[in-house]
This record gives C-alpha cells, sequence and structure tokens, in this order.
C-alpha cells in the first residue's frame, strides 16, 4: 500500500475532532488517527467523520488508535490533550496537570513517531510546548505551538466588527504567548494594506487590543463547559495544512527561541515560516520600545510557568 500522509491526534474532545473534522472535509491528508482515553466515543466521532468525508468525496479516512503504541509513523501529530479550561480558571491553573499529561504523550510520540513534527494545542499554551520540546528531545523546528493564528483571527475578527467592513481583507498581528499579556500589534495589522490607525482612533484600537487579549475567557464565560474549539481547530489545520503541502507560509507559531528577540530557553508566539520541516525560519520584525516591553512582559509570564516546573522539580530524573 502507498503511504500516505497520516495525522495523529492526541485528545479527541472538541478541539481534537473539530481539527479531523476540518482535515478530512479539505482531504489535507490520507490517515487521521484519533487516540483518546474515552475510546467508543472516538471510536463513534472517527466513523461518523470518515462518513462525511465520504459524502464530500473525500479521500480521508478517520481511524482510532487504542494506545499509543498504534499511533505509529506519524508526519503530524497534534496534542491537544489535557484538562479543560473551565469558568473562573486561568489557563496557568492547568498547569501541572498538564505538564504530567504532555510528557506522557511526547514520549509515545517520540517512541512510536519519531520523525513526527508535533503540533501542541494544550493549555498553558507555551508552556506545554516547552515541556513537549524537553520531553520529546525533538529539534526545536519539529516542535510548534498553535496560538498566534487563533489570537490573531481573533483581532481580525474583533476590527470587522468594529469596522462594520473589511471581512476577509484584514490582517492581524499578535505575538508573544497564549496569555493575558499576550501583544497584538496594531501597528502591523491592516485591513487590505491600510493601516489600522487610518481606519480608527486609538481608543477603538486599544478596546480591540483587550478583547484579543481576553478573547478566550469571552467564549469559557459564554460556552461555561468548557473553552473555544471551532477557531483553535481551524488555526491548528492551518498550519498542519502549510507543512504537509510545503507552503512556505509565515504564521505566528509559539517556538523555542535560542536568542530570536534576545530571548533564550523560552517559548513565545513569533512568526515564522511553515513548511514540510517544520519551522523552517524565524523572522525576526522590528519591534518599538514598547512593544519590545510588551514582549518582554509576556516572556517573563511563560518563564515563571517554565520557573514553577523547575521549583516543582517536574524534569529532574528524566
Ligand atoms: C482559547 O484561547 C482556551 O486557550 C484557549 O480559546
Amino acid at each position: 500500500m502507498v503511504k500516505g500522509k497520516r495525522v495523529g491526534i492526541v485528545g479527541a474532545g472538541n478541539v481534537g475532532s473539530t481539527i479531523a473534522y476540518s482535515l478530512a472535509m479539505l482531504g489535507t491528508c490520507h490517515e487521521i488517527i484519533l487516540r483518546d482515553n474515552k475510546m467508543e466515543i472516538a471510536k463513534g466521532k472517527a466513523l461518523d467523520m470518515s462518513q462525511a468525508a465520504a459524502a464530500v468525496r473525500s479521500h480521508t479516512v478517520v481511524s482510532v488508535a487504542e494506545k499509543m503504541s498504534d499511533l505509529t509513523d506519524c508526519d503530524i501529530v497534534v496534542v491537544t490533550a489535557g484538562s479543560p479550561r473551565l469558568p473562573g480558571m486561568s489557563r496557568d491553573d492547568l498547569l501541572m496537570i498538564n505538564a504530567k499529561i504532555t510528557r506522557e504523550v511526547v514520549e509515545g510520540i517520540a517512541k512510536y513517531s519519531p520523525n513526527a513534527i508535533i503540533i501542541m494545542v494544550s493549555n498553558p499554551l507555551d508552556v506545554m510546548t516547552y515541556v513537549a520540546l524537553r520531553e520529546s528531545g525533538f529539534e526545536r523546528s519539529r516542535v510548534i505551538g498553535m496560538a498566534g493564528i487563533l489570537d490573531s483571527a481573533r483581532m481580525a475578527a474583533f476590527i470587522q466588527e468594529k469596522l462594520g467592513y473589511g471581512g476577509g481583507q484584514i490582517r492581524a498581528s499578535v505575538m508573544g504567548g497564549h496569555g493575558d499579556d499576550m501583544v497584538p500589534l496594531p501597528r502591523y495589522s491592516t485591513v487590505a494594506g491600510v493601516p489600522l490607525s487610518d481606519l480608527l482612533t486609538q481608543n477603538e484600537i486599544e478596546e480591540i487590543v483587550q478583547r484579543t487579549r481576553k478573547g478566550g475567557a469571552e467564549i469559557v464565560a459564554l460556552l461555561q463547559t468548557g473553552s473555544a474549539y471551532y477557531a483553535p481547530a481551524k488555526s491548528t489545520a492551518i498550519m498542519i495544512e502549510a507543512i504537509l503541502k510545503d507552503t512556505k507560509q509565515i504564521h505566528p507559531c509559539a517556538v523555542y527561541l535560542e536568542g530570536e528577540y534576545g530571548y533564550h530557553d523560552v517559548v513565545s508566539g513569533v512568526p515564522v515560516m511553515l513548511g514540510a520541516n517544520g519551522v523552517e525560519k524565524i523572522i525576526e520584525i522590528t519591534l518599538d520600545d514598547a512593544e519590545k516591553e510588551m514582549f518582554a512582559s509576556s516572556c517573563a509570564s511563560v518563564q515563571t510557568l517554565i520557573d514553577t516546573l523547575n521549583t516543582n522539580k517536574f524534569f529532574e530524573g528524566e
């Protein structure tokens, strides 16, 4: 049998299964393998999605891995597994519990799909990407966090809402960690090439910046039983498509910094070029003093969480 592109998805909850559905509808890959402790539910979703793929004449088949050792030879493995974020819970509350889950999952990926590119989706996102990098032993180009595409999409949607026009023509830019101190960049955001500052007042722009920072929490508060999944899933699917099709597109993604922007040994969201090898280039854009300061405090927040893991001896004995 000819080997097609295989995408594994660990965690078949709302985000994981919506990623799978999105990929299956587009025929982005040949096989999608779902891995979830709730096996029967995962099997039901896999069957349902394979049938939806057949309905649209997509060649993608969705199946289930009964154990991590069945998740073999994947080109990409997406990790959405983790405790969900509930109302009132910050992303950071999830730290220790999700770090342990990530370690277990990533050890399995490294063993059974050693050449895969890992896309992290679990929160707190930047730290989980850091944990995945450390625990997999993979090079940093193959461990990528999804957040910047989502946060930029939220900012674009808020710009459209505020303007009342511009849909489909908005390029919004968000850097930094996926937390309340993420760094929306109005200076690098445009509508059909027109700078935001020519279309909105400073106050209006500031409202959009603040709403973007709290974009995830706004949806958590409305859903009550969990967090957003359509936009997180679509953002992940965009990354998968760029990698599998080797498009070399630039997207904001969470990556391990080794001197870029002046930071070392921390993960943060920066513009990267995505291709068949994962992160093929990290792009350093020019930040003004205020933007640098915001990026610094975002990196400091991520660093605090890494420090917490170290204080709790999380990485010892690995
Ligand atoms: C979000 O931003 C919960 O991080 C997730 O929707």
